[in-house]
């Protein structure tokens, strides 16, 4: 049996594939398609599998016995709480409870790959003063775009539309991200023209910085 993985989860595994880690946490595993594929890929020795659920662990519990993968540790627990690894994932959860994991661990590990719901902008301020965002770009599938960091422990120093975009879609934007940003641009000049809403129309110009950045970065 293999585990058929969305698009979404597959850049999550891929950015992870050409590195070993002793430990990954999946932290908010639910079904452990991530970390078992992890597992299979030989990409971790070791897993943790930790949701605060208990019947969103057993899913997980459920896919490794099916996969025959052992090197697994299973938790019910809030966040990485005072478990060790070298690398964490947190996806698909929102980006205040997040920051709320990372503030909560004993320990931060040295690699982080993370995919908020929403609230990036936060993450990636509580972000820069223990690790430096060395990826940090958006995804398109199933009609929703997700942003996804991978980090390493250091410190980084973001502009404001890196904060609010993200730098590697800045500097290397793909069609995808010029196609959120028009769509963005779109939504935000409706909102201001029907309500004159000062927090849209700076959320607006904004978007319109970020637009000409990205055109900047595809002339080069
Ligand atoms: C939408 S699922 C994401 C599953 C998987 N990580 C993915 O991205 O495909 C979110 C999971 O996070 C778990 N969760 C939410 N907050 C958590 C926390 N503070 N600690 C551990 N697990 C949490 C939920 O119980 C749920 O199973």
């Amino acid at each position: 049996m293999t585990t058929n993985l969305t698009y979404r989860q597959q850049t999550l595994v891929q950015l992870l594939s050409n590195q070993k880690f002793d430990v990954i946490a999946d932290v908010g595993c639910d079904h452990g398609y991530i970390g078992a594929t992890l597992l299979t890929k030989s990409i971790a020795k070791q897993l943790l599998f930790i949701d605060v659920s208990q019947p969103s662990l057993q899913k997980a519990q459920t896919l490794c016995q099916k996969l025959n993968l052992t090197s697994c540790n299973f938790l019910v627990q809030d966040g990485l709480g005072e478990s060790l690894c070298d690398c964490a994932v947190i996806a698909g959860m929102g980006g205040k409870e997040i920051i709320s994991v990372l503030t909560n661990a004993k320990k931060l590990p040295n690699t982080l790959l993370l995919q908020p719901m929403k609230n990036t902008p936060n993450v990636r301020e509580y972000l820069c003063k223990n690790y430096h965002v060395d990826k940090d770009f958006t995804i398109f599938e199933g009609g929703k775009f997700y942003d996804v960091l991978l980090c390493t422990k250091g410190s980084d120093d973001l502009s404001q539309l890196e904060m609010q975009f993200g730098k590697t879609n800045l500097q290397q934007p793909t069609s995808q991200f010029a196609q959120f940003i028009d769509r963005q641009i779109d939504k935000y000049e409706k909102i201001v023209q029907n309500t004159m809403d000062k927090r849209a129309n700076q959320t607006l110009n904004q978007l319109k910085l970020c637009k000409k950045e990205i055109e900047n970065a595809k002339n080069i």
